[in-house]
This record gives C-alpha cells, structure tokens and sequence, in this order.
C-alpha cells in the first residue's frame, strides 16, 4: 500500500516557498493502521513534524511536487493500492531567474514583486493514466460544504480513481474529521457524524479491503 500525506513546498527561491497547512496527520494514521493490519506500507511524507509510530512503515520524505511526482513514478507500479491523501499544491512559481541574485536568492527592492506561477501536474490523474486494472486509487476532495457531494463526484470521474473521500474544509489541520467515500461504482458512505483522525483510519481502511474484495464501500 502506497500512502501520501502532508503538505508540498514549491520553492520560490533556495530559502522561500509556497506551502500550506495540511499536518500529515490522516496519513500518518492511515500508514500506522494498514501496518498494523498486516500491510507492507511506503509512506511518502512531505514536510510536517510528525512521523509514523509504527516502524514497520517504509518512510520517504519528499518536499515539493516535483519530488513526489519522481517518488510516485518509482513507487506506484509496485503498489496495490494508492491513498492520496497528501495536500499538492496546485500551482508554483515558474522558474524565473531574472529575479534572482547570482547565489539563488531574491532581494528586497524598492519594487513590487509579481511571482508568475504555474499548474503543476495532477499526480493522482498521472498515475491513473498509468494503471494496472487491478490497482486501486484512493484520492480527497477538500471542497466547500455546500458542493462537497457534487464536486468529489466530478473529481473521480476527471481524475479516473476509484474512491474519493469527501471531507470539507475544516478538515485540514484539524485532529477531526466528518467525510463520505463515493465510490465510482455510484455507491457511498458517510462517517457516523465527526470522528479523530485516527478513528477514521481503520474506517477507511475497511472501506478500501471492500472495494477491493469487489463489494461496495
Ligand atoms: N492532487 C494531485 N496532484 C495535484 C493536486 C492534487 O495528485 N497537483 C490530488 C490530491 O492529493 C487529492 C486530490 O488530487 O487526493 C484532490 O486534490 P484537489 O486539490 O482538491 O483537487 P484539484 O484537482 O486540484 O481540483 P480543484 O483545485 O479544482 O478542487
């Protein structure tokens, strides 16, 4: 089982970066668990204090997308089941070097500072496009309550995964979590009300052997 969790960092410079607040926490639940419950799990990481307490988990770290997108593409082929729960950014600062020092580093002017950035690539739509029929890919939607349902539908359709787990914006550094799986078959699955990240481990777990045993979530 591959597991990716955390935030990425997207250099600005060679000290600055565009980042965000995810704390890993899901997915570092996540790899405990799936140990715990006999799976051989990597554990790609991205910055964030905390690590698996389990030692079974194989650790990588990575610290921006273009380092995960390298982890992923060595990883994933082996994998069985892929859990994206790693907060990617979306954009990051085109390379500029107009903009830098001889040394890498961007000086203080008198000047606005535009930073132009750029899409980075969809990981999980990467490695969808690149599936065995037998692996099974888990992705999040972190959306606004009102459109949680309707926009975690679309995400798995557009990004071809199996499982996405909805859960709404609150849920980033936050110890709790209130989710439903939808599932590609149509079917899906709310959590019984708010539960600690850890709780929902194992909840979610059971619902990824299901689906993989050919049930429902
Ligand atoms: N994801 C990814 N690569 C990216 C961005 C996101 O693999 N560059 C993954 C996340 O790990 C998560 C899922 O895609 O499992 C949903 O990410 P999200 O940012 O919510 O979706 P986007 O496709 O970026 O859509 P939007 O920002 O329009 O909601």
């Amino acid at each position: 089982m591959l597991i990716t969790a955390g935030p990425t960092q997207e250099p600005i410079d060679r000290v600055r970066f565009i980042g965000n607040r995810s704390s890993g926490r899901l997915g570092i639940a996540l790899a405990d668990h799936a140990a715990q419950s006999g799976w051989q799990v990597t554990l790609l990481l991205g910055p964030t204090t905390r690590t698996p307490t389990d030692s079974r988990v194989r650790l990588l770290r990575f610290l921006s997308t273009a380092d995960l997108q390298a982890q992923l593409s060595e990883n994933f082929p082996n994998s069985d089941v892929l859990i994206m729960a790693a907060a990617v950014a979306d954009y990051r600062p085109a390379p500029n070097p107009d903009v830098l020092d001889s040394d890498g580093k961007l000086r203080r002017s008198a000047q606005g500072l535009t930073l132009k950035l750029e899409p980075t690539p969809d990981l999980l739509a990467e490695c969808s496009a690149s599936r065995r029929p037998d692996q099974l890919l888990v992705g999040f939607a972190l959306e606004p309550r009102q459109r949680l349902i309707e926009s975690a539908r679309a995400k798995l359709v557009r990004k071809g995964i199996d499982l996405v787990v909805a859960n709404p914006l609150e849920t980033m550094d936050a110890p709790m979590i209130e989710a439903t799986i939808l599932s590609r078959d149509g079917s899906s699955i709310a959590t019984p009300g708010t539960m600690s990240k850890e709780q929902f481990a194992p909840w979610l777990l059971e619902r990824v052997s299901a689906s993989l045993a050919g049930r429902t979530v």
